[in-house]
């Protein structure tokens, strides 16, 4: 399967794009969706699963533009929104019946997938308790057993790891990565660590354009040889932070260990400062910062 996004815009009211002038071109595996919260993550993620219409552009599923023929890809797709409501009033079991009554599945083999569903989302226990009794993690994990239900050539999930806890993330990548292959998974994250284990390809978003699309690999070497960690006062860090594109900091008695990216033509400072492997969230953070500094 093959999608190919061209020049896609968004426009919302009162002239802001949600996207603009958009291309990338997708093919199967798991493509991870970086960017700061308003880069326009979710509005991509809506228009590719039909929800919403561009103002312009063009999505291709194997050719054919599902802007204009969006029923092809309907029937390929797994969604999560943003917003994942669920029925409150429903147990789990009866809200997956629901949600495949709707996709037009039905007999035996969907009560045995919906069986496998909660036991692989760790959801047996609470089964056939009300949705509304549940943690947020509980309700994501619904969520996620929703998108699962069809075995989707094409699974979109927005910031799918929102509200699990440490167990559940792990959990979730299993599940993720037992699912890749043969079609093309998206998901979104604002935070780094949550996809980099799962996605073979990166693409990072900043005011609703591509700012990279690339193998994790390749956007490490954004931070080759460029990251440092360096022992600060108080005093010394406010400073510090003003020059330098600060990526983490560690508090430590009298002050911090601050990790550092050096950018473009930057020095190093004149303290003693300890080279360290760049992480794929120096990256992102150095990338994002230089869009930023571009406008
Ligand atoms: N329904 C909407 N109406 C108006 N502006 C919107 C709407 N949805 C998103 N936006 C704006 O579009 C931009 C991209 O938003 P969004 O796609 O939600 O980004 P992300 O998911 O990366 O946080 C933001 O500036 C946001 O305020
Ligand atoms: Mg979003």
């Amino acid at each position: 399967m093959e999608i190919s996004i061209k020049n896609l815009s968004k426009k919302y009211k009162g002239d802001k794009y949600g996207l603009k002038n958009f291309n990338l071109e997708l093919k199967n595996g798991v493509l991870g969706l970086l960017g700061p919260n308003g880069a326009g993550k979710s509005t991509l993620m809506r228009m590719l699963a039909t929800i919403t219409k561009p103002s312009s552009g063009q999505i291709l599923l194997n050719g054919t533009d599902i802007t204009k023929s969006p029923n092809a890809l309907r029937k390929l797709l797994g969604y999560l929104p943003q917003d994942f409501g669920v029925y409150d009033n429903l147990t789990a079991v009866e809200f997956l019946q629901y949600i495949a009554a709707l996709k037009g599945y039905s007999g035996k083999l969907v009560n045995t997938r919906i069986e496998a569903l909660l036991e692989e989302l760790n959801l047996s226990l609470v089964r056939d308790q009300a949705i509304s009794t549940y943690s947020g993690g509980m309700r994501q994990r619904v969520g996620i057993a929703q998108v699962l239900l069809g075995e989707p050539q094409l699974i979109i999930l927005d910031e799918p790891t929102v509200g699990l806890d440490p167990e559940e993330r792990v959990r979730f990548r299993n599940l993720l990565s037992d699912l890749s292959g043969e079609r093309i998974i998206i998901l979104s994250s604002h935070i780094v660590s949550d996809i980099e284990t799962i996605a073979n390809e990166i693409a990072i978003m900043y005011e609703g354009q591509l700012l990279t699309h690339q193998t994790p690999d390749i956007i490490l070497q954004a931070v080759e040889d460029r990251t440092y960690e360096v022992q600060l006062t108080n005093e010394e860090f406010e400073t510090f932070k003003k020059q330098y594109l600060v990526t983490n900091t560690l508090r430590k008695a009298g002050g911090w260990i601050v990790r550092f990216v050096l950018q473009r033509d930057m020095p190093l400072p004149t303290l003693p400062v300890t080279a360290v492997l760049g992480t794929l969230e120096d990256a992102y953070l150095r990338i994002v910062s230089a869009a930023k500094n571009e406008n």
